[in-house]
């Protein structure tokens, strides 16, 4: 008899985003007439097409496999060479960082998911709440967790509540932890951390001999210049931390699937028995076992984003978004609700109107405006009573929204 993982059994329902889009299925078929109406604000997937530069470099890339001159087969499983070293001249220029601590991937939610792998059993995790969903599941799927309780707060983990008194960034905590996932920008609630918050929890590491796990897919949108894009501005990262990042977000490529982790060198955990292993060993070595790379054409794709030409485009890309955000946080602020992140992030995070809950404004927002809106729960117990609206849109479906924001409630 085969028997299953039977960690997969406490989790909740099912994963947020396919549950919002069994939800608002269903309403579209029960209300056909609405449902040509409705604008998603749900689901942070990008709505512009890719910058012309990566399409350039994407035909290139796939006419260079159709010719036996230039033909490739199976490609590097860490990347190609010329993304890897692209990527510490853009992207890190000056933080310490070679080409051989960056690890090319098919996105950050695999990757946020997969390094557990690398990782024991019996580490002490610590996850902010609200949290992306995925750094929770994932531990569950892996056997780091007990039960869920009613609220979906799962016993074995450290939670540390982010809430408007401290600005969504979570303190230090004064127990251990061995993993602690930080997002910033953060996805869902749109803070960022402060070189000083960041420096804090690099002391912290560094004092438990813990490794930070740095999601920064949303780096690009950072408008404030000091704030950190990378946890390695911060000394003494290089010791502790491991970080995410993505091309969905800035270069449009949720459905084109491109990403990478950098882990330094310097970063090691114990194997206990008294040594100590370099993490990037261990994923080099995953790599190879479990993944054969993400493909040659969305390689030279990703690439491009680096030329000037690409550079330009994903600005611009970057200032659309970020305008939506702006009109998104003026619409609920003016229909008087409060309102935190969409400054340095493309996701505003809203508390919903009294007596609300986080679902109840979602069923709200699509029967009544036909908006579809992430509940706060859907990202912890401490998101109850907020929602999340996505900037990644239009133009002319983010002035819809705002317009309807502002009938249903204003
Ligand atoms: C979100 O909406 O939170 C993101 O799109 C999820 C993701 O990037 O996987």
């Amino acid at each position: 008899m085969a028997t299953i993982n039977a960690n997969f059994l406490k989790l909740k329902a099912g994963y947020l985003f396919p549950e919002i889009a069994r939800r608002v299925r269903a309403y579209s078929e029960a209300n056909p007439a609405q449902a040509s109406r409705i604008i998603r604000c749900g689901i942070g997937d990008v709505t512009e097409p890719l910058p012309a530069a990566a399409v350039e470099a994407m035909h290139a890339g796939v006419e260079e496999l159709g010719r036996r001159e230039t033909f490739r087969g199976y490609g590097p499983e860490q990347g190609y060479e010329f993304l890897r070293q692209a990527i510490v001249e853009h992207q890190f220029e000056g933080l310490g960082i070679s080409a051989d601590e960056v690890f090319i991937s098919d996105g950050s939610k695999c990757d946020t998911g997969n390094i557990l792998d690398i990782f024991g059993q019996g580490n002490i995790i610590a996850i902010t709440d609200p949290v992306y969903p995925v750094y929770v599941d994932t531990n569950v799927m892996a056997g780091n967790t007990g039960d869920a309780d009613a609220k979906g707060t799962y016993a074995g983990l450290l939670y540390l509540p982010c809430h408007p008194a401290n600005g969504f960034v979570a303190a230090v905590p004064n127990e251990h932890a061995d993993l602690i996932y930080l997002c910033f920008p953060n996805n869902p609630t749109g803070a960022v951390a402060s070189r000083a918050q960041l420096e804090a929890w690099v002391a912290y590491a560094r004092e438990h001999d813990a490794i930070l796990l740095f999601d920064a897919a949303y780096e690009a949108f950072i408008q404030d210049p000091t704030i950190p894009h990378s946890i390695f501005e911060i000394e003494g990262a290089h010791e502790c931390a491991i970080e995410f990042r993505s091309f969905s977000k800035n270069g449009g490529f949720t459905g084109v699937r491109c990403g990478y982790v950098i882990i330094p060198k310097s970063v090691t955990g114990s194997d206990g028995m008294g040594g100590r292993v370099p993490l990037g060993q261990l994923w080099s070595r995953r790599h190879s076992t479990k993944f054969n790379g993400a493909s040659y054409p969305v390689q030279k794709a990703a690439a491009a984003i680096f030329s000037e030409a690409g550079k330009a485009q994903v600005a611009a890309l970057i200032q659309h978004y970020m305008g939506n955000a702006k009109l998104l946080r003026e619409a609920c602020t003016a229909a008087g609700l409060s309102v935190f992140g969409g400054v340095d992030a493309p996701y505003v995070w809203v508390g919903c109107p009294a007596g609300l809950s986080s679902w109840d404004m979602f069923d709200k927002m699509l029967s009544e405006a036909q908006v579809v809106i992430t509940p706060g729960s859907g990202f912890g117990s401490a998101g109850e009573g907020f929602f999340r609206i996505s900037a990644f849109n239009s133009r002319s479906n983010v002035e819809e929204v705002c317009r309807r924001l502002l009938a249903l409630l204003g």
